[in-house]
């Protein structure tokens, strides 16, 4: 292939990176595909591709879970707490050092505009190791007062071994570090599986953890497509699968996990409901829902898709989203002035366009956008898209679509409106725009979400724990929460005579 398929904007380093090879990260060396296997990673801003990555068999996922075996059992398990937070910190500084062109690889890989990558993902994804850096060193157990007399009885806080760590392509270099940071921190190995779409930047990170001076085996990455997400979930080295992506996915490795009874936690989908209540800053509200939506060309899990508007706004809100949905830039990832990037890959471009022509066929009144097209340069470009409907049982108000697309709902009350936000099997996020503080904290006690915004929408921290209700997944990823997932307790009772 040659390198001049790739966009000019390109800087050399990342050109150089991207160009590949790209073979597993096995025991802190790049190692080819057993098999010879590899699959195309593309450009999703025009659809060419960028380069051949290997993909991962059943040997080479067997390989990398005995290498993160051994590192558990051997340097990195014997550790010190301080001595593993250095390496940590390390890792954060690289990614900061190599800031730029992780923006890049991203923006290339998954499409999404280059600063917002650098500003977002990128900068997030410092901040995460930064913080999760800070608790191997406060790890404790307790002492408990029992019963019986003469007894010593402490508690310790192990890792939980080896982990399978599979993450999807809406922000793949954050989702990893979402998953990465905790587990080591905690003491644990990973095998980190990052999505066929987006393989680069995980692997980018690979490579710099083995700069930062983590044993070889600490952080292995093994890229391929689902069928090696579900050899490394069904693999019987592994103890514990954290998963990311589809509920039809999560609710397949769950089923595994429940039967081999290995840990398990998974952040799924959503279809979250952002409320506007009628006493709201509209402008903030407008301004909010607007990247609710469409931030990330709304592939993002806890994207605001459905928005609640009080009957008397309906109209003012909905006429100034059609006007800031019609006046957006859509453009190729790396371009100047790009708000709106393409869909990851035709498949979701499809999967989005289905949803655009129920939305048509099932009543919905299109106000703006409905354009599935190609751009005129094969990039998966979508039109950021409003419907308006008064059912909450149109697919499009029911369905999680994952793309640029936002249905527009009018209610008359509070009661009712919790009632319909609520009325959906998922419980990702919930959002409410309202300068009413009492009416504020009722929502957001009556609302079945992991996540509830107030005037807001979006906000993420390492500190701050953040998952799903109901179908939007099981257990909470950041802050202690987060690290509770990477560790077991172990009780010792000493008798003391
Ligand atoms: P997916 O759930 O198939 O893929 C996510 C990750 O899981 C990828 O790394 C993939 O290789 C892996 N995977 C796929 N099948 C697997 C299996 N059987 N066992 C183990 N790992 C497996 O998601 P996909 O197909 O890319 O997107 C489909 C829909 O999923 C989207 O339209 C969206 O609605 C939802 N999604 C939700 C995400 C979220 O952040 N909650 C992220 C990505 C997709
Ligand atoms: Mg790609």
């Amino acid at each position: 292939m040659k390198p001049s398929a790739l966009p000019a904007e390109l800087s050399d380093t990342a050109r150089a990176y991207a160009v590949g090879p790209h073979d597993h990260l096995i025991a802190g060396e790049r190692r080819g595909p057993a098999a010879g296997r590899t699959f195309t990673t593309l450009d999703p801003s025009s659809g060419l591709p960028i380069a051949e990555v290997a993909h991962g068999g059943a040997e080479d996922v067997d390989r990398a879970v005995g290498a993160a075996r051994f590192a558990l059992e051997g340097e990195w398990g014997a550790m010190t707490a301080p001595a593993r937070a250095a390496r940590i910190h390390r890792l954060a500084d690289l990614v900061e050092e190599h800031a730029d062109e992780l923006a890049e690889l991203e923006a290339l890989d998954n499409g999404k505009p280059v600063g917002l990558a650098r500003v977002i993902d990128v900068r997030l994804t410092v901040e995460h190791l930064r913080y999760f850096a800070g608790w191997p060193t406060k790890i404790t157990g307790q002492t408990i007062p029992v019963a019986t007399p003469g007894m010593h009885v402490y508690t310790r806080r192990e890792p939980v071994g080896v982990c399978a760590q599979i993450v999807p392509w809406n922000f793949p270099l954050l989702m990893a570090a979402w998953k990465v940071a905790p587990a080591l921190a905690a003491g644990c190995t990973v095998v980190l599986k990052p999505a066929e779409q987006t393989p680069l930047t995980a692997l980018r990170l690979g490579d710099l953890a083995v700069e930062a001076g983590f044993p070889d085996g600490t952080l292995n990455v093994v890229t391929g497509e689902g069928d090696t997400g579900a050899l490394l979930v069904e693999h019987p080295g592994v103890d514990k699968i954290a998963f990311t992506g589809s509920t039809a996915v999560g609710r397949e490795i769950g089923g595994k996990a429940g039967r081999a009874l290995k840990r398990v936690t998974l952040e799924l989908g959503g279809k979250s409901p952002n409320i506007v209540l009628p006493d709201a800053d509209l402008d903030a509200a407008i301004g909010g829902s607007f990247q609710a939506i469409y931030y990330n060309t709304g592939q993002v899990c806890s994207a605001g898709s459905r928005l609640y508007v009080h009957r008397d706004q309906f109209d003012e809100v909905v006429s100034a989203l059609a006007q800031a949905a019609g006046a957006a830039r859509v453009g190729r990832g790396l371009a100047q002035g790009t708000q709106l990037g393409p869909v990851v890959s035709a498949e979701q471009r499809e999967r989005v366009r289905g949803y655009i022509e129920s939305g048509k066929s099932e009543g919905a009144e299109l106000v703006a956008g409905g354009g599935v097209d190609g751009g005129g340069d094969g990039g998966y470009f979508i039109e950021p898209t409003l419907f308006t409907a008064t059912s909450d049982e149109l697919t499009i108000a029911r369905e999680e679509i994952f793309g640029p697309v936002l249905v527009a709902l009018p209610y008359g009350d509070l009661e009712e409106v919790a009632r319909r936000a609520n009325d959906t099997e998922y419980g990702l996020a919930a959002g409410v725009w309202t300068r009413d503080v009492g009416a504020a904290h009722r929502l957001a006690g009556m609302l079945r979400a992991g996540s509830v915004y107030v005037n807001a929408w979006g906000m993420s921290d390492a500190a701050a724990p953040f998952g799903g209700f109901k179908a939007s997944g099981i257990g909470r990823e950041h802050g202690a929460a987060g690290l509770d997932a990477y560790l077991e307790d172990k009780t010792v009772w000493v008798n003391t005579g």
